[in-house]
């Protein structure tokens, strides 16, 4: 058996599976974010061990199964956090996460560093972004310099959970990739780039392809964790590639649309293939001798969980339940007459690159309701996918089947809402587990049960039922996107 764990930002997921990939149990256990300033966002790494251990002991029991009974386990997680470790690995400071938004300068810096963004794409496939791991590197040196003086290690956020696992300072190239450190085409770390930037290569962790196996549990863990020491842990890949492989996007013509805190459109590339306006990140997929494009949005059910926490009032019965925020959506018209929402909460990655970009309600009169206000942030998130999936088409990649996964698959309204606006059939899947899923087959395939991650995938991933998009509403949505878009170009000199 192997297990799968997923450490996301509202919590960490383990599930556990058989060779044949069924799911013997599962348990997710959820802590916080915080936000010590507009536009920072950061968690305590001792939270996603706390959690680890709870729910992998947990699938453990619910599972009934022997220390022994578990070979391997693969890791995923939020992509792009900086965990800061010193000589003795504590903690420096808390992770700053992928959502982040304090490093615009440290952006600029590290493109004049690289000689420009061209130059910068050609050394690691991607200009810098606020999100991206590097330049959280350069701001703990230019503001916090007394903490860099003791930086010895930079991990990604499910890497720290193996360095607890293993001892092991390692990675593997999907999750690499958004660190801006990896040449994404050869799947090694950029020694230009290191030198570029003045960062030691031994501030990273051995790099490897996501089948592969580094390392195993140390004896304490082991004991802890109620598994053995021959319990190996293989590379997994961050969030967005082990979902995509958790749907079986593991070849050509595949595109999966993700709906988590994060709105993610990812597609299969047998090659490394570039957006020249670096607006859809180029990474290393968790298929070796792979690659994916994919595009995105910071702030996509993140936008419903804001308003949901925010903004919905607490009634006689409490706060309305997610199930009920979205029937009242689907009772209105599609367009939600008239009024727009921007999901740019989070500032904005595809298509905009702009950390500056804030959310916005438009055209709201004494007439819309809470559906309304409800249905807009969902058709508004599923529009910032739209863009995404535009820039793909543009670029001539094929895509012969769209798979949705996410919070916001598992709403049918939500997946139809993504038909209708994307203008094409959107597949559900038989059992939409995600990331976790996703890296518990990559541990399958560490542990020698499968070949190769697309075999592993062909035996054990099936496809539901497909939601078509019907005429009418899409034509209603071809025409409110062009003002959706406009809207920011409206708006973008004031967020300032
Ligand atoms: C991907 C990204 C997010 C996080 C969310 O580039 O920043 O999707 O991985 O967990």
């Amino acid at each position: 058996n192997c297990i799968g764990i997923d450490v996301g930002t509202s919590g960490t997921k383990a599930l556990v599976i058989n060779p044949q990939g069924k799911i013997l149990g599962e348990a997710s256990s959820a802590y916080p974010c915080h936000h010590p300033r507009p536009l920072w966002s950061e968690q305590d790494p001792e939270d996603w061990w706390q959690a680890t251990i709870k729910v992998v002991r947990e699938v453990i029991k619910k599972a009934k199964l022997k220390p022994a009974d578990v070979k391997s386990i693969g890791l995923s997680g939020q992509m792009h956090g900086s965990v800061f470790l010193d000589r003795a690995d504590k903690v420096i400071r808390p992770a700053i996460l992928w959502n982040d938004q304090r490093t615009a300068a440290e952006c600029a810096e590290i493109e004049k560093r690289a000689g420009g963004r061209k130059q910068l794409i050609k050394l690691v496939a991607n200009p810098a972004l606020t999100g991206f791991t590097a330049p959280k590197i350069l701001w703990l040196r230019n503001h916090e310099p007394k903490n860099f003086a003791r930086l010895a290690k930079v991990l990604l956020p499910k890497d720290e959970i193996r360095r607890r696992l293993t001892g092991e300072y390692a990675t593997e190239v999907s999750d690499a990739s958004g660190m801006l450190l990896l040449d994404v085409v050869k799947r090694k770390w950029s020694k230009p780039l290191l030198s570029k930037l003045e960062l030691d290569e031994g501030l990273l962790g051995t790099c490897y392809e996501s089948e592969e196996i580094t390392g195993k549990l140390t004896a304490d863990t082991a004991k802890l964790l109620g598994l053995t020491t021959d319990c190996v842990v293989v590379g997994g890949a961050g969030d967005c590639a082990a979902g995509a492989v958790g749907n079986g996007i593991v070849k050509s013509g595949l595109l999966n649309t993700s709906l988590g805190t994060s709105g993610v459109v990812f597609v299969h590339s047998d090659q490394p293939q570039f957006d020249p306006e670096g607006r859809l990140h180029t990474f290393c997929h968790a298929v070796r001798g792979k690659w994916h494009l994919m595009g995105v949005t910071l702030c996509a059910a993140g936008s419903l969980q804001w308003f949901h926490d925010n903004v919905c009032a607490v009634g006689s019965k409490g706060k309305p339940s997610y199930d009920q925020l979205t029937k009242e959506a689907a009772a209105l018209p599609a367009g939600a007459d008239g009024l727009q929402f921007l999901p740019y909460l989070a500032g904005e990655r595809t298509p905009h690159l702009d950390p500056n970009a804030r959310g916005a309600f438009v055209g709201l009169t004494q007439s819309h309701t809470r559906g309304h206000l409800t249905r807009a942030i969902m058709e508004g998130v599923t529009y910032s996918l739209r863009d995404s999936y535009a820039i793909m088409r543009d670029l001539g990649v094929p895509v012969k089947q769209i798979r949705a996964s996410g919070g916001g698959a598992k709403n049918p309204i939500w997946r139809q809402l993504q038909a209708d606006v994307l203008g094409k059939p959107v597949t559900a899947m038989v059992a939409d587990e995600g990331a976790a899923y996703g890296v518990a087959l990559l541990a399958a395939v560490g542990a020698g049960h499968y070949k190769d991650i697309t075999e592993a995938c062909a035996a054990t991933i099936k496809t539901a039922d497909e939601a078509k998009p019907s005429a009418k509403s899409r034509k209603v949505y071809d025409q409110a996107f062009p003002v959706y878009q406009g809207l920011y170009r409206a708006l973008q000199g004031e967020f300032k």
